[in-house]
Formats: C-alpha cells, sequence, structure tokens
C-alpha cells in the first residue's frame, strides 16, 4: 500500500500538546506526519517531543536558509498528500483567511494546491466572535475543510464549543479525506485490532456493487449514469476494514481498488448479474451500483452510419432488476441492501422500493443535487421497522457508518 503522507500544522493553543497523540495514533494507522509548527505552539509543547515522534526534524522558522534551500515550503506542501492545521487558533484561522503570510505556516497554507483540514480549538467566545465567524465561512468557501469543535470545560474556566476533538476523531476524519484504509494485514498487525470486537465483520462475506452499467448502442457508442462509484467503493472499503472477505463488482469507473478488496470489473447489468451469481454466497449484499435501467434491444456489430435524414429511433428492452432477483435468489444474502436514488419523496419512494424489491433495507438519497461524483451524501435508511435519517457527511465517513449499522445486525451470528 502507498504510503499517505500528513502535513501537521501545530498553532499555539493550550490544546498544542495534543498534536503528540494525534500524531502517534496517525503513525499507527500507517499515515507519515511531518511537523511545521507555529513560533507561539513552541511555548505550549517543544518541537523535540513532537520530533521524537514524528522521526523528523519539526519546521519552524520560515528564514532558516538552510531549510530553505534543502526543503522550502513549496516542497513541504509537495509532498504531503493533506495538510492539517491542529489545533488551529482563531489567529492562524485569521490570517489564512486574509491570505497573511508572515511565517512558514501561513506560508505553506497560501501556497499550497493540497485539500487542506483545519481543526479549531479556542476559547468560547473566540469560537462565537462575528470576526471567528466571518473568516471560517470565508474559508470554507475557499475549500478549506473545518472540523467543529467540542462542547465542553475549557481550560480557561468556561464552558461551550470549542475544545479540540478527541485525537481518534481526528484521526477518523483524516482517513476518510485520505481515502486511506488500513489493509487487514496491517489490522491484524495491530495490538488493538487483534480483539475480534475491533473487526466485527471477520469471517463475513461481504458483495457490494458499485459505478454505473454502460449498455452499447453500437460499438462505439453507449447508455450511461453519472454514478462516479465512489459511495460503493467506500462501502467496501469500509467492510474490508472491518475485517469482511469483500467482493466489489465495479462498472466502468477510475477508482483505485480499496486494499483488501477483491474486485471484478464488468461494463453491462447482464455482465453485473453473471458475477454476482459467481459471487454468492454472501451475509450481505449491498447493491449500491446504478444499474441502467434498459439497454438497447439489437446492437449492430458495426457503428450506426449517419444517413441525412432523421435517425432511426433507439429500440430499448429493460434489464434485469438484479437486487430483485437477488431477493428471491435461493442462496439470497441475510441482508439484502438496496439503494434509491430519488429525486423527490426520497423517503415514500424508498419505502415502495423495500417492498417491491424484497430486500431488508433500502438506503435513500436525494440526487436532486451534486451527489453523483460529489463528496457528501446523506442516507435514509429505510427498513420494516422506520426510517433513520443520516445528515449529509462525507462519502467514507456515512459509508463506515452504514457498515457499523450491518455490523450490530449480522455481527454477532
Ligand atoms: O429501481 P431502482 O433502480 O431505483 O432501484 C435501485 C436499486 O436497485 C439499487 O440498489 C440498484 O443497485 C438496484 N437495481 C438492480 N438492477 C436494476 C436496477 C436497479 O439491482 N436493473
Amino acid at each position: 500500500m502507498i504510503e499517505k503522507r500528513v502535513l501537521l500544522i501545530v498553532s499555539g493553543g493550550i490544546a498544542a500538546y495534543k498534536s503528540l497523540e494525534l500524531t502517534r495514533l496517525l503513525k499507527k494507522q500507517g499515515i507519515a506526519v511531518r511537523a511545521v509548527m507555529t513560533e507561539s505552539a513552541t511555548e505550549f509543547v517543544t518541537p523535540l517531543s513532537l520530533g521524537v515522534i514524528t522521526e523528523d526534524h519539526v519546521y519552524g522558522a520560515m528564514f532558516d536558509l538552510k531549510e530553505e534551500r534543502e526543503i522550502g515550503h513549496i516542497q513541504l506542501s509537495r509532498q504531503a498528500d493533506l495538510i492539517v492545521i491542529a489545533p488551529a487558533t482563531a489567529n492562524i484561522l485569521a490570517k489564512a483567511a486574509a491570505g497573511i503570510a508572515d511565517d512558514l505556516a501561513t506560508t505553506i497554507l497560501l501556497a499550497t494546491d493540497k485539500p487542506v483540514l483545519a481543526v479549531p480549538a479556542m476559547n468560547v467566545r473566540m469560537w462565537q466572535h462575528a470576526a471567528t465567524r466571518r473568516n471560517l465561512a470565508q474559508l470554507r468557501a475557499d475549500g478549506m475543510a473545518i472540523m467543529d469543535p467540542d462542547e465542553g470545560e475549557m481550560a480557561c474556566g468556561e464552558y461551550g464549543p470549542g475544545r479540540l476533538p478527541e485525537p481518534h476523531a481526528i484521526v477518523e476524519r483524516i482517513i476518510a479525506m485520505l481515502g486511506h484504509f488500513a489493509s487487514a494485514q496491517t489490522l491484524a498487525s495491530q495490538p488493538d485490532f487483534a480483539d475480534i470486537d475491533h473487526r466485527p465483520l471477520y469471517g463475513k462475506r461481504v458483495l457490494v456493487t458499485a459505478g454505473p452499467t454502460h449498455e452499447a448502442i453500437d460499438p462505439v457508442r453507449y447508455i450511461a449514469n453519472r454514478s462516479s462509484g465512489r459511495q460503493g467503493f467506500a462501502i467496501a472499503a469500509g467492510a474490508a476494514e472491518m475485517g469482511a472477505e469483500v467482493t466489489l463488482i465495479a462498472g466502468p469507473v477510475h477508482l483505485v481498488t480499496p486494499p483488501g478488496v477483491i474486485r471484478i470489473d464488468i461494463e453491462t447489468a447482464l455482465e453485473m448479474q453473471a458475477e454476482i451469481d459467481k459471487a454468492l454466497p454472501a451475509d450481505v449484499a449491498i447493491m449500491v451500483a446504478a444499474v441502467a435501467d434498459w439497454r438497447a434491444a439489437d446492437v449492430p456489430e458495426q457503428k450506426i452510419k449517419k444517413a441525412g435524414k432523421a435517425p432511426a429511433p433507439l429500440a430499448l428492452t429493460e434489464n434485469p432488476d438484479i437486487l430483485a432477483t437477488l431477493a428471491k435468489h435461493k442462496q439470497r444474502p441475510k441482508l439484502l441492501i438496496g439503494f434509491a436514488a430519488e429525486t423527490e419523496k426520497i423517503v415514500e419512494h424508498a419505502a415502495a422500493k423495500l417492498a417491491k424489491k424484497g430486500c431488508d433495507w433500502i438506503v435513500a438519497n436525494d440526487v436532486s443535487g451534486d451527489v453523483m461524483g460529489g463528496e457528501n451524501n446523506a442516507f435514509h435508511i429505510v427498513t420494516k421497522d422506520g426510517v433513520e435519517s443520516w445528515p449529509d457527511s462525507p462519502k467514507d465517513v456515512i459509508a463506515r457508518k452504514l457498515m457499523e449499522k450491518v455490523a450490530d445486525e449480522i455481527g454477532e451470528s
């Protein structure tokens, strides 16, 4: 597996000491960390302590000529997959929002083209101040990802939002942003994961379909849809991470196979159906693919030519409903989950689909926005017991949550 690299910017708040634990946890996940500290951060934690954990030089001074010659701010950013500011003080956020670059950390932020995650931590009044609100809105509009701080008692004795989230929660968010999932082997070698409770899908077979299908019109043209496959791939990755044996049947997409997942590429609905039959039995099937409802009735061997007159109408025929077929299969998985992309009356349509398809859960999502191909998704899980609605979250995060629910349902048996 290619190692992912985080450039961690530590700014000067009382929570700066938590950067040590954060770094330790990231390294445990196989993520390399290089650290940059602002000058005030060094008042709270020493570069020496952080350097011991990163096993690297800790960068700080912008005008250290030796550093600028050997590894300048551009290179620091170029060598990272993700920049994380944790803790991010009101001050560094204000500077970043204004485009001020007066030290190494802020210069990196202004010069980088890499994704940036800010994890703010500050006094509740600073967090609620109109200036901070304004700066955060600006940074979000500029594309920076920002984690909400935790609520609780602060070092200064006040109570409210502003505490740095727990390091493990920051690690989860980083993993989701990096698309980094530890492989089964990596997990097995970690003492925390030797305990089966941490791999609740160990020994279970999970089948996932993802992406669109392409249905040929002639040798060069096809019918397709906007599915990117990202949600299905994230679900397959989450299942593998939780210890399952995962087969991912993927339509034509440009995505990297998640570690530990067996991937089978197909183009058409008929090919997808044939591969599902071969992949059975499975304990769980999660049908995320946006299977084309129709295919061309006849596919000529040669390209259809323009004839200078109105084209012949395209005759279509219906594809088999793979989900409904699986629901009646003699090897029906114990838990069968369908997806429903809807643009209106989301839950109502999903509930009708649950009955029609004969599956156990329908995960409904509203695709009237930019969900297809986008970063985020919101789920409504419709079961015979009712509806559970989960808020808009990054696709990787919501995928893990779904797999946790799956594990709760079938993990014990
Ligand atoms: O009927 P609709 O396409 O809205 O249903 C969506 C669900 O059904 C998804 O889980 C999708 O993978 C599955 N499906 C299927 N075969 C089809 C069409 C959809 O398995 N031909």
